[in-house]
């Protein structure tokens, strides 16, 4: 069984510029799974989140980047009245998370997209429909030429926050000191935005928190990751 390219292009688009891969090998069971539930659960191109049927007052919680689904799981699992939106550009990824959230008993309340969140968040999420934005471990893109490529920008920032409700939160974490101060300096500047443990400030690791793959390889490299939790203002 192969996704049709049909099928493909309604959860991916080549149109605007990402850095980081898309392709992969997917076994025959996870296709089977992605032919099941995306045309469920999927974001396609052409849908808005309004178009979703997600319940009315449901909590809506974006991740980012969610790789292979760990904390998208972990936070349907912990938030039973929440709803998922989980964006990640790389296909094997996706496959997996889809695996994992529907043998978790918790697909029906996740939304999932290959889209890139840029897009996304412009196109398909309206003004102020968010309750919350998570972003764990995002690609770090070392080498100074490419920081531009790395997720956090100071538009990235002002989009994300023009998306959340007032109130609403963004949470990251990095194992990367110097991604996690861009971050952080990029977040604190951001109009609109608190961080809670005060400017400059990180807050600790959430007990109980699931430890996700690009976390524990950093523990595995000696690499402690920093955490950030910023609020939008009420008003
Ligand atoms: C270093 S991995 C971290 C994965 C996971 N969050 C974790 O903590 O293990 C960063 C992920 O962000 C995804 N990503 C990169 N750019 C993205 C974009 N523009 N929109 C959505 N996901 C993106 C990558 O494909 C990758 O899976």
């Amino acid at each position: 069984m192969r996704l049709s390219k049909e099928f493909r292009d309604q959860f991916s688009q080549q149109e605007m510029r990402t850095h980081g891969r898309k392709n992969g090998f997917v076994t025959d069971g996870q296709e089977a799974r992605l032919l099941k539930w995306l045309p469920k659960i999927g974001l396609s191109k052409d849908k808005t989140l309004n178009d979703t049927h997600i319940p009315k007052d449901s909590p809506i919680v974006m991740e980012i980047g969610f790789g292979n689904g760990d904390f998208l799981v972990y936070t349907a699992q912990n938030n039973p009245d929440w709803t998922l939106v989980g964006v990640e550009i790389y296909l094997p990824g996706v496959a997996k998370a889809v695996g994992r959230l529907e043998d978790a008993g918790v697909i029906e309340r996740a939304r999932i997209t290959q889209l890139p969140a840029q897009f996304v968040l412009e196109h398909q999420v309206e003004p102020e429909q968010l309750d919350g934005i998570i972003v764990n471990h995002p690609d770090p893109w070392p080498k100074a030429r490419h920081h531009k490529r790395r997720i956090i920008q100071k538009d990235m920032a002002e989009m994300m926050v023009s998306r959340l409700k007032p109130g609403g939160f963004i949470q990251l974490a990095s194992d990367i000191e110097e991604l996690a101060e861009w971050m952080r300096d990029i977040l604190d500047e951001t109009p609109q935005l608190t961080n809670v443990a005060g400017k400059g400030g990180y807050v600790d690791r959430d007990e109980g928190r699931v430890f996700t793959k690009f976390e524990q390889r950093g523990i595995n490299a000696g690499r402690i990751s920093k955490f950030l939790h910023y609020t939008k203002d009420k008003t």
